[in-house]
């Protein structure tokens, strides 16, 4: 039975700086998803505050958006059968020298911080952090 999901993925600094746009998003065309909207962008303090609300309260919270600001992203609606799940696998662990081969983050991430891409992990994620990004 299909379960036909949206999931916003965010290709970080460090992703955008390696090169890796094309052959991150080519990962989920392989896979079969569809790309319904795309955009190069730079998040502010405020804006990546409220993406990240959720761990407003964690130590790393201020090094996260010092981060995350530091330079391009690309955030990506991906669309498919159940999208959040599948690309959560396909991203990998956060940590990413606990992320498995085969998964961007064990493939092309060193850091926990800089961790190449983050991928929503829940409907109410998805809709919150699109509507940040793509208003
Ligand atoms: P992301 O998937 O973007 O969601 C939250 C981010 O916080 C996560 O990827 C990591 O980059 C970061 N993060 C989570 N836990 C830690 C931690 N213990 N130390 C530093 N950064 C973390």
């Amino acid at each position: 039975m299909s379960n036909l999901e949206k999931t916003l993925i965010v290709i970080k600094p460090d992703g955008f700086k390696k090169g890796l746009v094309g052959k991150i998003i080519s990962r989920f065309e392989d896979r079969g998803f569809q790309i319904v909207n795309l955009k190069l962008f730079q998040f502010d303090v405020d804006s990546a505050g409220r993406f990240y609300e959720a761990h407003k309260d964690k130590h790393f919270f201020d090094e996260l958006v010092s981060f995350i600001c530091s330079g391009n992203t690309v955030g990506c609606i991906i669309e498919g059968n159940n999208a959040i799940s599948t690309v959560r696998l396909m991203i990998g662990n956060t940590k990413s020298t606990e992320a498995l081969p085969g998964t961007i983050r064990g493939d092309y991430g060193i850091g926990f911080t800089d961790n190449i891409i983050h991928a929503s992990d829940s409907v109410e994620s998805f809709i919150k952090e699109s509507k940040i990004i793509f208003n």
